[in-house]
């Protein structure tokens, strides 16, 4: 698959993110593959929990900025819409997934991870929502930012002034689990290998009960998308596409 990697240990399988010169930017091609992938995954009776990682320096510096910064508008909302229903279907799935987050999660990849069942991080991860810097709304996720750390603090983190690190991460509840002194591969296999023996049919009925606490989040995405469109507009927000285009 392309830009992504499987690996199976026991019952988990470990997917990475593999396009560490993009720092596993989410383009058109990486989406796809994840998509290909987790389908491929869910249908494998051998693995009974994921790991998601990211190759290289880091986890995901969110979305493809140079996809984003070309001239075809609607090619890039429909991205971000897929984008958005990729990390919408990772709790819909039966079997649990643990993100493992290690140098960066930034935009998208900060959605990505949050997405995830398990959230684990290393102390000096880099967190945050850069897309108001750039002049415009994170264009989804923001339903599940809410759900892990409440309206009021998902409101600070989404104007992305203060960038934060993975203990700060746990300790507000954006993220689960500090890999403290151990690699963070290890400690995400390790919470995946608890989870991949239990009851499978009992892990999915949890996921789907939860799931169905969460049902505004799709129409908030296409919410978010299209505020994000009216966004891109902006003379501060086309700066940043047209640097991102090498332009002056
Ligand atoms: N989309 C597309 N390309 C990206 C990218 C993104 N989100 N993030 C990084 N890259 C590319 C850079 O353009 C660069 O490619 P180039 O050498 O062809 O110009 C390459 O990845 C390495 O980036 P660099 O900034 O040198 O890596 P770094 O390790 O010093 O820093 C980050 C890593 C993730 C902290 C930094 O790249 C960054 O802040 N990226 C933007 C994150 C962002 O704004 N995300 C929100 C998108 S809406």
């Amino acid at each position: 698959m392309h830009y992504v990697q499987i690996e199976q240990r026991e019952s988990v399988a470990i997917l990475t993110l593999d396009r560490p010169e993009r720092r596993n930017a989410l383009g058109s091609e990486l989406l796809s593959g994840l998509t290909a992938t987790l389908a491929q995954l869910s249908n494998e009776t051998a693995v009974r929990a994921i790991v998601i990682q990211g190759a290289g320096k880091g986890f995901c510096a969110g979305a493809d900025l140079k996809e984003f910064s070309g001239d075809d508008r609607d090619a890039v909302s429909r991205l971000n819409l897929e984008m958005g229903a990729f990390v919408r279907s990772i709790p819909l799935m039966s079997k649990p997934v643990v993100a493992a987050v290690d140098g960066f999660a930034l935009g998208g990849g900060l959605m990505l991870a949050i997405s995830c069942d398990l959230v684990v991080t290393s102390p000096q991860a880099r967190w945050g929502l850069p897309e108001v810097s750039l002049g415009w709304l994170p264009g989804f996720g923001l339903s599940t930012l809410v759900d892990r750390v409440g309206l009021v603090r998902a409101r600070r983190i989404a104007f992305g002034a203060e960038p934060f690190d993975g203990t700060e991460a746990v300790a507000i509840g954006l993220a689960d689990i500090l890999s403290n002194g151990q690699p963070v591969l290890d400690k995400a296999l390790c919470h995946a290998q608890k989870l991949a023996a239990l009851p499978t049919r009992a892990v999915g009925s949890v996921k789907h009960y939860f799931s169905l606490m969460t049902r505004n989040a799709e129409v908030m995405d296409v919410l978010a998308n299209r505020v994000y469109a009216q966004d891109a507009e902006s003379p501060e927000a086309l700066d940043t596409m047209r640097s991102r285009r090498g332009e002056k």
